[in-house]
């Protein structure tokens, strides 16, 4: 039986800086629907076109366009034995359709990862946040740097700083989170799978806190 894990949080929590570790702690695919959808963008497929200003306005794309995506990425061979999502679901409507996704094919959702953390620290990540335009790593200016200034140590491509990581995008995205997202939690709550991670410390201590919370 595969066993899906899901990260859950605000935007800036650290979702996907714990899910790339995570995934190769324990050598799972890391399934990012926004990494996925800026793929898409930047491919100018027809998903990335309409896609793109809804992503860069600070809003949420539309849960039909996500589910396909995801269903489509769960048929791939690495998929077999579970992944770990990051940034999904997002939606209630997703997260219904993803139980229903995992009954049909006999899977489970065996952690549900909430990261919680202040408004104004998430707001202090998200402005100096850079990203690797080419292999996606992710870098902060200050808590995590690269090596070489805008160089990403991985595939030594430029840094970006994303679009919407603009302070009035960000404080939409917050707003969207409040709305549309934090129902999950009460959705996720009472099932044994849940568990509250602390994501306030360095990103190392963070990490201990999860990997102590998948072993539970
Ligand atoms: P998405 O890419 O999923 O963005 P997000 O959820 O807003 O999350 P972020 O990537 O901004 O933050 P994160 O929690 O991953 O933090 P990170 O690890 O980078 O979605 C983008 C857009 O796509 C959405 O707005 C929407 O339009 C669309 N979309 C995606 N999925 C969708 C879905 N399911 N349904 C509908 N629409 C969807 O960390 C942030 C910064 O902090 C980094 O600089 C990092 O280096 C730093 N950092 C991390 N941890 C620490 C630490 N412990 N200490 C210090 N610094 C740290």
């Amino acid at each position: 039986m595969s066993k899906h894990l899901i990260f859950l949080g605000a935007p800036g929590v650290g979702k996907g800086t714990q899910a790339q570790r995570l995934a190769q702690f324990l050598r799972l695919p890391h399934v990012s629907t926004g990494d996925m959808l800026r793929a898409s963008v930047q491919s100018g497929s027809d998903i990335g076109r309409r896609a793109a200003a809804v992503m860069d306005s600070g809003a949420l794309v539309s849960d039909q366009i996500i589910m396909d995506i995801v269903a489509e990425r769960l048929f791939h061979e690495d998929a077999a034995k579970g992944v770990i999502f990051d940034g999904f679901p997002r939606t209630v409507n997703q997260a219904r359709a993803l139980d229903t996704l995992m009954q049909d094919s006999g899977s489970v959702i065996s952690a549900v990862l909430h990261i919680d953390l202040d408004d104004e620290v998430i707001v202090e990540r998200l402005s100096g946040r850079r990203v690797c335009s080419q292999c996606g790593a992710i870098y902060h200016e200050r808590y995590h740097p690269p090596v070489t200034s805008g160089v990403c140590d991985v595939c030594h491509a430029a840094l970006v700083q994303r679009e919407d990581d603009q302070p009035e995008v960000i404080r939409r995205r917050l707003a969207v989170y409040e709305s549309e997202t934090a129902p999950l939690v009460a959705y996720y709550h009472d099932r044994p799978a849940y568990r509250l991670i602390d994501g306030d410390g360095g990103a190392d201590a963070v990490f201990a806190r999860i990997v102590e919370a998948v072993r539970e």
